[in-house]
């Protein structure tokens, strides 16, 4: 069993209901997910930065706008691909390739800082990326990404409102199914032990771990406040190649 995460991505309609909920006010990505994200990779000036599973490169204009020295998204679905490239066609030192993680060809010692935003779960085996995000980036070079929680990928229940959360499976790691925007998702659970484990063992200085704490003032409503500080749905690290 070997499903690729893009696959999702590339059924036309759950790609047009992603990119629907991205525009929500209160989506969980803008809200929860990426104010940790910016704290964690922190000046991003002149740095080459290497995204993996970049989704439509949204991000990919922000580092730009804010004066990366070139930005490299690797990106497995052809919707997203699409995307990223338009996004991403006035900026002469931003662009994205259509392929697996996996299959990169990572550049040894070229990247400042490589980030990847909710797209390791798909994969089944992490360690091999992160050895080779290890070796692509420069000496001093950091990787920041950002998961779904393991509490949410033990126990992937159908989608909606989450109000609260039971655990289940946790210390069962693997392949889970969930439906989710109409259609069926591929992901892989694991720990937060693994998680750390798998950094380490690749040789990453482990410097920072944080979960999606929310914070008020990103929130417009109370009730979208209080109902998420009830269940954690992301799980950070950053880790940093020893000089
Ligand atoms: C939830 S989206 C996040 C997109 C983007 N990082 C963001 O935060 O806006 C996950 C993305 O990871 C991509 N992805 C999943 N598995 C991948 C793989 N093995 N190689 C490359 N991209 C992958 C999917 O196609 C999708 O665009």
């Amino acid at each position: 069993m070997n499903f690729h995460g893009s696959d999702f991505y590339d059924d036309n309609s759950n790609f047009e209901k992603y990119m629907q909920r991205r525009q929500w006010q209160e989506n969980a990505n803008d809200t929860l997910e990426k104010p940790v994200i910016w704290q964690l990779l922190g000046e991003v000036l002149d740095r080459h930065v290497l995204d993996l599973g970049s989704g439509d490169a949204g991000f990919g204009v922000e580092l730009l706008e804010k004066g990366c020295a070139a930005y490299v998204g690797i990106e497995g679905s052809r919707n997203m691909v699409k995307a990223a490239t338009n996004q991403l066609m006035d900026y002469n030192h931003g662009s994205v390739l259509h392929m697996r993680m996996e299959d990169y060809t990572y550049p040894s010692d070229a990247y400042d800082v490589v980030i990847s935003r909710l797209a390791l779960h798909y994969l089944e085996d992490i360690e091999t990326v992160f050895h080779s995000i290890h070796q692509t980036l420069k000496p001093n070079g950091r990787f920041v990404f950002s998961v779904e929680h393991p509490v949410i990928t033990s126990t992937l229940q159908p989608s909606g409102t989450r109000t609260n959360w039971v655990v289940d499976n946790y210390f069962i790691e693997g392949y889970r199914e969930q439906q989710w925007l109409g259609g069926t998702v591929h992901k892989y659970h694991r720990t937060i032990e693994d998680y750390f484990n798998a950094m380490q063992e690749a040789g990453f200085i482990v410097e920072r771990l944080r979960e999606s704490k929310p914070v008020r003032e990103h929130f417009a409503s109370d009730e979208t406040y209080e109902r998420r500080r009830r269940i954690p749905l992301f799980l950070f690290l950053a880790g940093r190649k020893q000089d």
